[in-house]
């Protein structure tokens, strides 16, 4: 496989952290083990203190995954991701966001919402409100679903075909960005005491959209927030997928198991950037990647055993179904995977077969790599090892930065503050102190 053909050309790593308002996100069955806190997901105090210190550390944002319905793929039934806890209590991720931003100075918040199930003019409020409330530090992860049950319980009867949900989401952001955008002017708000005036009538217009899926005339019904937009992440690497990137997104997440993979991904999204006309040095990239640090190398191995120690495997396969459409339970574990078209989503198995066909992964070989962190790399070690493997894993990608998903939490995001963060700032690929301003800029520097 070739390498990125669009090289990095910065040495700052960007760093996210990767989250969702449950008990177990990405690392199936990992809440058993006596490091986790993530049932605490209940508690205000837990996101506000996780909130401070990755603001502390010096991550560019939280971001706070999501979806609307439970993993029923796995043996037919949504009893493997009911037992295993697989994104399963779910609360709204939104939710916690502007106590979070409450706390913290520089940290950027990106909140997953599809845009398949609410209506944009309600879903661009939510947004304004959070930008206002977090004074420019939101981000929308767009995602379009891939959960059948999601489509059944929000009234949908069955999920709106793969690439038509690309389609219908095209069409919800140009209603978003008109509404950000076009309907309230600058300086449309006076606050005339004397003329009685709060508003200029003149200065908020009707936006007059009519589209296939959506008719919104508009005016919108919030003043300009301070980034107007949040900012646009997307993280769906299929074909239709890359192209509605190409079209929308500031910030991007990728996920895979190998740098060949993920490069390839990166090097296609920055095509598809450039196809449309932008600079695909302008998209920030996040490549997923789940450290496990400790004091030694020793210590981190021991610690990455006992992880996968209390992984679930019935767990890891409720999950991959749920994103693929593909129910593994049941085949034989040394049985090699293959690519099959679904309407669930199509990146997420075509890392494991299309985009690499020079490695064959197993049943078994699969759902043992989803154990810590799900579909990237464990990179395992002391601060400094971790940081070579975070440094070979941006610049072999040509990624900008890495998106960090936790084996335990808070505990994986503390060890990268403790003893990752000051190796990369003494390697000049993070700053010396979190920058302020808005999560737009932010992303921006190189
Ligand atoms: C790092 C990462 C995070 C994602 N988070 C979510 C999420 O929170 N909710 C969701 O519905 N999809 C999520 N997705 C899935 C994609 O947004 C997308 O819907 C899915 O991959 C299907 O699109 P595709 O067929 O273009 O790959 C995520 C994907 C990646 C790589």
């Amino acid at each position: 496989m070739s390498l990125p053909v669009h090289p990095r050309r910065s040495a700052r790593i960007h760093l996210n952290a990767f989250a969702m308002m449950c008990a177990g996100h990405q690392s199936p069955g990992l809440w058993r083990h006596p490091e986790d806190q993530g049932f605490r997901y209940t508690d205000l105090d837990h996101w506000t203190s996780l909130a401070r210190l990755l603001d502390d550390a010096g991550f560019d944002a939280l971001f706070l995954a999501d979806v609307l319905g439970v993993y029923d793929v796995a043996g037919g039934s949504r009893d493997a991701a009911v037992r295993a806890g697989i994104q399963v209590p779910l609360g709204d991720p939104m939710m916690p966001v502007s106590a979070m931003a409450a706390v913290t100075s520089s940290l950027g918040f990106g909140v997953t919402v599809s845009t398949s199930y609410e209506h944009p003019y309600a879903l661009a409020r939510r947004f304004s409100t959070l930008d206002h409330l977090t004074k420019g530090r939101v981000g929308w992860n767009v995602v379009t679903g891939y959960l059948e049950s999601a489509a059944a319980n929000l009234g949908l009867g069955a999920q709106v075909p793969h690439d038509e949900r690309y389609a219908q989401a095209d069409e919800y952001l140009d209603v978003c960005a008109r509404l950000w955008w076009d309907s309230w002017e600058d300086d449309a708000v006076v606050r005339d005491v004397a003329g009685g005036v709060y508003t200029d009538p003149s200065k908020v217009h009707e936006i007059s959209y009519h589209g296939r899926y959506f008719d919104v005339p508009g005016p919108f019904l919030c003043e300009p927030s301070p980034q107007r937009s949040p900012v646009i992440f997307q993280a769906g690497a299929s074909p239709r997928g890359l192209a509605f990137a190409g079209q929308h997104a500031e910030a991007v997440f990728v996920s895979g198991p190998s740098t060949e993979v993920v490069g390839g991904q990166v090097s296609r999204l920055r095509d598809a950037v450039s196809d449309a006309g932008r600079d695909p040095a302008s998209v920030t990239v996040f490549a997923q990647l789940a450290p496990v640090v400790a004091a030694s190398s020793a210590e981190a191995r021991e610690r990455y055993e006992s992880y996968v120690s209390a992984y679930s495997r019935e767990g890891a396969l409720a999950l991959f179904a749920g994103w693929t459409g593909l129910d593994l339970t049941g085949i034989d574990p040394a049985e090699p995977l293959r690519y099959v078209e679904s309407d669930a989503g199509r990146s997420a198995l075509a890392s494991f077969t299309t985009d690499d066909p020079s490695r064959e992964w197993t049943v078994d070989e699969v759902a043992r790599h989803l154990a810590v962190g799900g579909r990237g790399p464990v990179a395992v070690g002391s601060g400094a090892e971790v940081a070579d493997q975070m440094e070979a894993w941006v610049d072999e990608t040509g990624a900008d930065g890495l998106n960090l998903a936790y084996a335990v939490t808070p505990g994986s995001f503390a060890q990268v503050a403790s003893f990752v963060v000051p190796e990369l700032r003494r390697r000049g690929r993070m700053p010396e102190k979190p920058e302020p301003g808005m999560l737009r800029e932010r992303l921006a520097a190189r």
